[in-house]
């Protein structure tokens, strides 16, 4: 089949099985590998993608499910202001990351904070919950994300929220 959908921004097309992965497509399709192949099953996050602006696991959706959509995976992420706040906010805390989880992280705080501008620390922990990560204690992934609120409060408004 023939699917069209925006990825990054960008009008694209692919032609592909129904059931193939969308994990699958981004990495040889598209050549995108910042969404890593961890469990392909859903319990770790690592493959996570902005999916119709919401934190999704690219491992489970079936290409059947992307027509129409619109997909930011880290790369197209990554040239946004939007992205060093994330990183500022990240860095100045030490939040833990490392090439696993750091997609996930990434985006999760992203796909949150452009819902909820200011969330509270149990919206920050539900909005974190589809990434598997014992690295990372609770407080300080609050602490951090809190942070690049206030961060990007100041960037868009010149104070802090
Ligand atoms: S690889 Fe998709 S959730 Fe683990
Ligand atoms: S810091 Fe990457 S999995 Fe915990």
């Amino acid at each position: 089949m023939t699917i069209d959908f925006i990825l990054n921004g960008e009008d694209v097309v692919v032609k592909t099985d129904a059931d193939v992965r969308l994990i699958d497509i981004l990495r040889n399709s598209f050549g995108l590998l910042g969404a890593k192949c961890g469990c392909l099953s859903g319990r770790c996050g690592a493959c996570s993608v902005i999916f119709n602006s919401a934190i999704t696991q690219a491992c489970l959706i079936p290409a059947f499910r992307i027509r129409g959509s619109e997909i930011i995976t880290i790369e197209g992420f990554s040239q946004t202001d939007e992205f060093q706040d994330i990183v500022s906010g990240f860095s100045q805390t030490a939040l833990e990351n490392c090439g696993f989880c750091n997609n996930g992280k990434i985006l999760s705080a992203e796909a949150l904070l452009e819902q909820n501008p200011r969330p509270s620390r149990k919206e920050i922990l539900s909005g974190f919950s589809g990434i598997r990560c014992r690295c990372t204690d609770p407080e300080s992934l609050v602490a951090a994300v809190q942070l690049v609120s206030e961060i990007r409060q100041r960037r868009l408004y010149g104070r802090s929220a």
